[in-house]
């Protein structure tokens, strides 16, 4: 079956099969910001945005984003939001492997479209979803808080 997506913009016409995830799908295109972890909706770094919003697209069949819009990091690289971001993970060595970050980044933006003024509990909440073998999670609070504060 074919279905219609808009990818960072572009818009594309996509065979896939009934079976097939959104995450596949955007590797199968070459988007490979888009990481496959756990493959069961628990790690977090295959996030993408559809329409605006985080979804785990290891859990997306492919099919039920027809007609939606789509986000990955390549489509954010000329974002100042994106290159204040991932100045902040470098500045704090977050990145450390980098796999978990595109995911992590998606997420920070979209926090930073929802929450106004997050407190460090909020930041938490909000990313529970992404885990990350290297860090220890400190450098990425760190930088977190520091990108919400310059950017209050
Ligand atoms: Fe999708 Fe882990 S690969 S949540």
């Amino acid at each position: 079956m074919k279905i219609k997506l808009t990818i960072n913009n572009e818009k594309k016409e996509v065979e896939i099969t009934a079976s097939e995830f959104l995450l596949d799908v955007l590797r199968r295109l070459d988007y490979m910001s888009v990481k496959k972890g756990c493959d069961t909706g628990t790690c977090g770094v295959c996030t993408v945005l559809m329409d605006g919003k985080p979804v785990l697209s290891c859990s997306v069949l492919a099919a039920s984003a027809d007609g939606h819009e789509i986000t990955t990091v390549e489509g954010l690289k000329d974002d100042p939001e994106f290159k204040a971001i991932s100045e902040a993970l470098l500045n704090e060595g977050a990145d450390q492997c980098g796999f978990c970050s595109p995911g992590l980044i998606l997420n920070v933006y979209s926090m930073k479209k929802e929450l106004k003024d997050p407190t460090e509990e909020d930041m938490k909440k909000y990313l529970v979803g992404n885990l990350c073998r290297c860090t220890g999670y400190a450098p990425q609070m760190r930088a977190i808080k520091k990108y919400f504060e310059v950017k209050a």
